[in-house]
């Protein structure tokens, strides 16, 4: 497994392109280099566990390959699909900005990359900094094929918080010893919830308290007296987590890519999709300490994994042999610690949150228990009381269609999808704990491709509402094309007389885990056309339906309009 840090001077190939033929990009800010990648889908055999299997990779490397950038750089990344199973790539974080071609979800934007052929993103980083991930967006291929966006200040640009002596890059993720694929096409015909997890890994390893996995360790080298800068992904695909190192403090400073008002805790916790970017400082007696990531499990009766991924934060000088400290996990269901990390973040740079709203959406947010209609109900209606899993937005569950919804929007293809996504829920009662929850008489959602079309450079507000159907549970809810504040959270039911809005310093994310049994008020301005899709980052709620999209119009003139498609966008 190739090193991260190493690896970045044989992958990076930045080159500089002062001709630049994309008449369309030609008045965006072009931040002076184009930085190309080669990404081939490959698979590759592995042994973790005592278990040898193939899964699929970028270029043979697990985790894949480090995408780095600096601010307002384009990005071309060519993509080669040599495996038999459809793959796409998305940029998760990356706004996109007129380049909603690129963003990678299958049957969102473009249908998936088959066997054998090639498809070539290319998008801007406008504006961005920090550390955001890539990863694949079909099927559950996610599990394996994943890395990390670094996206630096420009030259000359210094970091808005103390300069590391060192950076690292670390990707929590999950494994599976089944194929993925297979299993997600088992589950789903099935009827019922996924099976855990086989361990939790920290860059791809699942550490000494796994079997078989002694030496199948990560560890970070640390000189005393000196700090580092953890570049913290979660690539994990049906679980959040939490992440400590014993005995030293987590001082937060960038969110989804944003920089934040330095935060101190003892540990963090990611849902899906999430990055943090946190300063250690190696200020304890020379040893060697556990990094530990931990599950965060707030739904009820799911089982999952609950081991501890332990990696080593290791001191030069410490006896290489000796006992790591554990780190400080807290309880599998400690929503409390989740709640202290998200009331920790703020925005640290003056900030441009819409104050006045154009669009106002309601959204629920949960899981559905489907009739049985099976035949052999043992084997296709697992779900609880013999019903079939499903989750929605608005109680609607969302279906993607076989050509991807950009296709047919652009290329006006009727029935596909219809525009009549419900801004409000068609009931209101007590979400949180007044749902209906008799599985599967009044649980169930309605199928369909329902969208949002939304006005270019409307100010668009949203409240998202989990509710106590099968179970309340923090749900990661990313939304592609965008980065948006995060005005508010608490529990229970929204309330607008009693909910406080902070508009002066809200973190500026991609995802935001709303509260178990909560809500979290979400804002942004609808200047990016497209079609972005909006899903619980819960790889097994989106193959549930927990999921919309908003179609984002085209404003005036070529600024504010979608370009073409480019020519060797998949087939469907
Ligand atoms: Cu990180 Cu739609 O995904």
């Amino acid at each position: 497994m190739a090193n991260l840090i190493t690896s970045f001077r044989y992958i990076c190939l930045g080159l500089l392109l002062y001709a630049h033929s994309m008449c369309a990009m030609a008045q965006w800010p072009r931040g002076g280099s184009t930085r190309f990648y080669d990404f081939k889908v490959q698979t590759m055999s592995v042994t973790k566990l005592c278990n040898t299997k193939e899964i699929v990779t970028i270029n043979k490397m697990f985790p894949g390959p480090v995408v780095y950038a600096e601010e307002d750089d384009r990005v071309i990344i060519k993509v080669t699909n040599e495996t038999p199973h459809n793959a796409t790539i998305h940029w998760h974080g990356v706004r996109q900005m007129l380049s909603c071609w690129s963003d990678g979800p299958s049957y969102i934007t473009q249908c998936p990359i088959q066997a054998g052929q090639t498809f070539t993103y290319e998008f801007t980083l406008v504006q961005q900094k920090g550390t955001l991930l890539w990863h694949a967006h079909v099927s559950w291929l996610r599990a394996t094929v994943h890395g990390a966006i670094v996206i630096y200040p420009k030259a000359g640009v210094p970091y808005l918080f103390k300069y590391p002596y060192e950076e690292h890059i670390i990707i929590l993720g999950e494994y599976w010893m089944r194929d993925v694929v297979q299993l997600e096409q088992a589950v789903v015909a099935s009827g019922g919830g996924p099976p855990p997890a086989d361990a939790f890994t920290i860059n791809g390893h699942p550490g000494p308290k796994y079997n078989c996995s002694n030496n199948d360790v990560y560890k970070i080298d640390v000189v005393p007296g000196k700090t580092y800068l953890l570049r913290i992904i979660s690539a994990a695909l049906n679980m959040e987590n939490f992440f400590a190192i014993a005995n030293h403090k987590l001082t937060i400073v960038e969110a989804d890519g944003e920089y934040t008002k330095p935060f101190t805790t003892d540990r963090v916790m990611l849902g899906p999709g999430q990055t943090l970017n946190v300063l250690v400082t190696a200020d304890q007696k020379i040893g060697r300490y556990s990094m530990g990531m931990g599950p965060y499990m707030s739904a009820r009766n799911i089982p999952f994994q609950n081991i501890t991924s332990v990696a080593y934060f290791q001191y030069l000088g410490a006896i290489p042999s000796s006992v790591a400290l554990p780190a400080p996990l807290p309880s599998f269901n400690d929503n409390l610690a989740v709640k202290t990390v998200m009331d920790g973040l703020k925005s640290l740079n003056p900030i441009n949150v819409p104050k006045e709203i154009d669009t106002n959406l309601f959204i629920t947010i949960g899981l559905n228990v489907q009739k049985c209609r099976s035949k052999n109900p043992q084997q296709n209606c697992q779900g609880t009381n013999g019903g079939v899993m499903a989750a929605s937005m608005n109680n609607i569950s969302f279906i993607r269609p076989n050509i991807s919804v950009l296709q047919a929007y652009y290329k006006k293809i009727n029935g596909y999808f219809t525009e009549d996504f419900p801004g409000v829920p068609l009931q209101f009662y007590d979400f949180v704990n007044g749902a209906p929850n008799t599985p599967p008489n009044d649980t169930q959602s309605v199928n369909g491709t329902r969208i949002k079309v939304l006005e270019y450079g409307a100010r668009v507000q949203v409240i998202l509402q989990d509710t106590g159907t099968v179970s309340t549970e923090n749900h990661p809810i990313h939304l592609h094309g965008y980065s948006f504040y995060v005005v508010g959270y608490g529990t229970g039911n929204y309330n607008p007389q009693t909910a406080n809005f902070n508009l002066v310093d809200p973190p500026y994310m991609n995802v935001i885990g709303v509260p178990v049994g909560g809500w979290a008020a979400i804002r942004f301005t609808a200047d990016n056309p497209g079609v972005w899709f909006m899903h619980c980052h819960l790889e097994i709620h989106l193959s549930w339906g927990l999921s919309t999209v908003f179609i984002v119009k085209n404003g005036q003139g070529a600024l504010e309009t979608l370009p073409h498609p480019p020519a060797d966008l998949p087939r469907c």
